[in-house]
This record gives structure tokens, sequence and C-alpha cells, in this order.
């Protein structure tokens, strides 16, 4: 199974930079890329076409950060996955904790958008996350296995596993600079390959369990080495290309 190194550059970067960064990452790191990884970006809509393009060699790729359930139609603003694979697209995001927390996404519409996508042909990258408050509270495995229930619910039990992702990005180590101890991401990622057992049977084992929050070149080595650990999700380091593919490499 490769390790899934993945760039969310959420709301940040117009075409330009956006391009220029990409095939800065991939001049800086394609050559000496190791076997077992595999580089993908989430940039925002508007760059997608040229960040694909720049990702268009073996082991990168481009997602989009959202889309909608259908394939077309009266749904003003809204993006299909067809629409994302017309412009090179191979993967989609679901879950995110700005989604679910700023855009008042629930498990529900998370869980449709989860199984269209991957019906739709696209790749997925899952994400979940406790809040302080829950962590707080003693309810990461509450909110964890929710998240997981409902939001996999549609997802057929037959699904090749590498379609799948899921990133664990408790919310209070996004943008914080505080990232989880090692002790908190191997519970949460082994908890959550439990639930994805429970719901898949054995071959969950080969589905990507990656983690976000404050990944940084510094400590990405560390936490990629931890088990069920298989990638690791970036936001503000993934920004510049310098810092990202040291983050790729590490
Ligand atoms: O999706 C990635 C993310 O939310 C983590 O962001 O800035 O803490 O790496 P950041």
């Amino acid at each position: 199974m490769k390790k899934l190194m993945a760039a969310n550059w959420k709301m940040f970067k117009t075409w330009d930079d956006a391009k220029t960064t990409a095939e800065e990452l991939v001049s800086l790191t394609a050559s000496n890329l190791p076997e077992d990884r595999e580089v993908l970006i989430f940039p925002p809509f508007t760059a997608l076409k040229g960040v694909a393009e720049a990702m268009a060699s073996e082991g990168f790729s481009a997602g989009g950060q959202d889309y909608y359930i259908e394939e077309e139609g009266a749904f003003t603003g809204e993006i299909s996955p067809k629409m994302l694979m017309d412009v090179g697209a191979t993967y989609g995001l679901t879950g995110h904790s700005e989604r679910r927390h700023v855009l008042g996404e629930n498990d529900e519409y998370i869980g449709q958008k989860t199984a269209y996508g991957l019906e739709a042909g696209l790749n997925v990258v899952f994400c979940i996350g406790e809040k302080i408050d829950e962590r707080k509270a003693g309810k990461v495995e509450e909110v964890l296995e929710r998240q997981i229930r409902v939001g996999l619910k549609g997802v057929p039990t037959d699904i090749a596993p590498e379609k799948l992702s899921v990133a664990y990005e408790p919310v209070w180590a996004i943008g914080t600079g505080e990232v989880a101890g090692p002790e908190e991401i191997v519970a949460a990622h082994t908890f959550t390959r439990k639930t994805l057992i429970s719901i898949f049977g054995e071959k969950a084992n080969e589905m990507r369990i990656l983690y976000g929050g404050s990944v940084k070149p510094g400590n990405c080595s560390d936490i990629i080495a931890l088990d069920n650990v298989d990638g690791v999700l970036v936001g503000g380091a993934s920004l510049l290309s310098e810092s990202f593919s040291q983050i790729v490499l590490a």
C-alpha cells in the first residue's frame, strides 16, 4: 500500500501561483519519490486544470476539494464529479472539518457525497475528527464511530479498498500548530481501522488512513512511521513547494 501524501490548499492560490507551485513540487520530488509514495494536491476548483496538468506524471494526482451529488442540473454554484474528472481530477474530498463546522454539512449529506463520488468514479478521501470539547468529554471514539458509520453508510461493501481513504483530522489540531501526540494518533487510527474492518471486512486493512492537523516538515517522518498511519493530509505547510516537498520525501 502506497503512502498518500496529500495537500489541501483550501481557499488559497490563484491559477498562476497554483500551477507554478505544483510544477515546482513535481520537479523537486519526481526523481526521488520513493516507490511506496503517492502525491496528491487538492487545489481550489479554479486552478484544478493547471494543477492536474502539472501533476500528470506517475505517482502524482489532483483532486477536487468538494463536489455535489448529481451529474448535472440546476444547482447554482455546484460542481459535479464528472466536471472534476473532465479537468483531470481523480480524487474528491469529503467530510472536511471546515465543510462540517463552517459550511454546516452533516454526517448524512457527507455520506451521500462520499458514496456518490465513489460511484461516479472518483477516489475519495473522507475526513473525520473530533472537536476539543468532544475530546475533553471522552467522546473521541463515539464521535469517530458515528462519523464513519453514517459517512460510509452508502458505500458498497465490495468497494475496491484503494478507492477509499479516511483522513483523521482532529479539529483542534487543524491550523493551530498543535499536532496530536503519537498516542492520540495511534489510538484514533487503530479505532478507525477496527471500525472500517467491521464494515468492509479484512480488506479494510488496504484502505489508507491519513493523519491531518499541523503536519510540518519537522514532524512528518515521525507521524508517518506510526502504526496505521498510511499518509498525511496537509494544509498550511503544503502551500509552499519547498516545505511540501520535504513532507512528501520525509
Ligand atoms: O485538510 C488539511 C488540514 O485541515 C490540516 O491543515 O494547516 O493544520 O495542516 P493544517
